[in-house]
């Protein structure tokens, strides 16, 4: 196979930021995507239906000429959030999930929930107008090694949440390891998990070995290569709980290359490429279409997108090492890989 027709697809996890930073990357996803789900992590957060609403116009006031790419809103889940205000903004098709941080668990996550007892009551009225949780899903917990917080998570705090509220409607974020893949599996129509790009591609050692590697350090961070090995299973297996969201996460350089530097992989721009390599390796072609296009707005109960994309196989494709913004440079995730699945048209 040479060329691959599909529906075009939608990235179920993204963050465009603001400002500057916005303008730089968003062409960057509406070139191959016809929609993404835009994550609320501000600063300061998303977190009322009139914030998403204004984030919502900045998004399409910086949208390239004649594209047709829509962004769907999301907001950031708070102790203080509002039930009235929510369901509003959820009745009126202005957002299309909520965002559950564990406070402290990521970038700009410092708003989040610490107390979960706290929103059960917005919990609730989520379940039953069927509006999804998407969750970080990582304790906090100093005492937990960073490498064992999303395990932890399933056992500590999904697994209780979903017990506590039947019907909750649940996206298990950017999963890293077999046992998420796992519990999300066992999980019924009611959970799904996205992957990432760059989840697919590196292991930890990618991260540490041979020098530290600050452009591929992201949360959650990547785990051993055996967890990576049960993502591409995932992935590329055609179940339809598993979607693509590529949490593409964009830090200026100055930002990254730094003593504490911010986690982050920026993957909007060879995102199409890299996962067609990865599923061809896994001879696995036939279900790309599934994983970019099919299973999120089946989960999201979304149409379908009507119009396609055409990837073509040939020589290895040159994609820029860096994006440009305003404020300086954005490095874009480097596959290791030769890629040579481009997007036509
Ligand atoms: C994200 C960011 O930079 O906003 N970073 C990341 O490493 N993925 C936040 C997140 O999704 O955890
Ligand atoms: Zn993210």
């Amino acid at each position: 196979m040479d060329s691959l027709t599909i529906p075009r697809p939608d990235d179920w996890h993204l963050h465009l930021r603001d400002g500057a930073m916005l303008r730089a990357v968003l062409p960057e996803t509406a070139r191959h995507f016809a929609r993404a789900l835009v994550m609320p992590n501000l600063v300061p957060p998303v977190v009322t239906a009139a914030q998403a609403a204004d984030y919502r116009d900045r998004i399409l006031a910086a949208k390239p000429l004649n594209s047709k790419f829509r962004p769907l809103m999301t907001l950031y889940l708070t102790e203080e959030t509002q039930v009235r205000d929510l369901r509003a903004a959820a009745e009126i098709g202005l957002v299309t999930a909520v965002k559950l941080y564990p406070a402290g668990a990521t970038t700009n996550s410092a708003s989040g929930v610490s107390d979960f007892a706290k929103v059960r009551r917005v919990l609730e009225n989520m379940a039953q107008i069927g509006l999804p949780l998407c969750v970080h899903g990582e304790v906090t917990d100093p005492t937990i090694d960073i490498f064992d917080r999303e395990a932890v998570f399933i056992d500590r705090v999904l697994d209780p949440i979903r017990r506590d509220v039947p019907g909750l409607r649940v996206v298990m974020e950017h999963i890293t390891t077999r046992d998420a893949a796992d519990y999300v599996r066992a999980g019924g129509p009611d959970l799904a998990a996205t992957i990432t790009t760059h989840h697919l591609v590196i292991n930890r050692n990618h991260i540490l070995a041979g020098g530290i590697r600050p452009h591929y350090y992201c949360l959650p961070v990547a785990k051993r290569e055996e967890h990576r090995l049960a993502l591409v299973a995932a992935a590329t297996g055609g179940e339809a709980c598993f979607f693509l969201g590529t949490d593409s996460a964009p830090h200026l350089d100055a930002a990254k290359l730094m003593p504490c530097g911010c986690a982050g992989c920026f993957t909007a721009t060879n995102t199409l490429s890299i996962l067609a390599e990865v599923f061809e390796r896994e001879a696995a072609l036939e279900r790309l279409e599934g994983f970019v296009s099919r299973h999120g707005p089946a989960f999201y109960r979304l149409p379908v997108n009507t119009d396609t994309v055409t990837l073509i196989k040939g020589e290895p494709v040159a994609y820029p090492a860096l994006i440009a913004t305003d404020d300086g440079p954005v490095t874009v995730f480097d596959p290791m890989m030769p890629l040579h699945w481009r997007v036509a048209g």
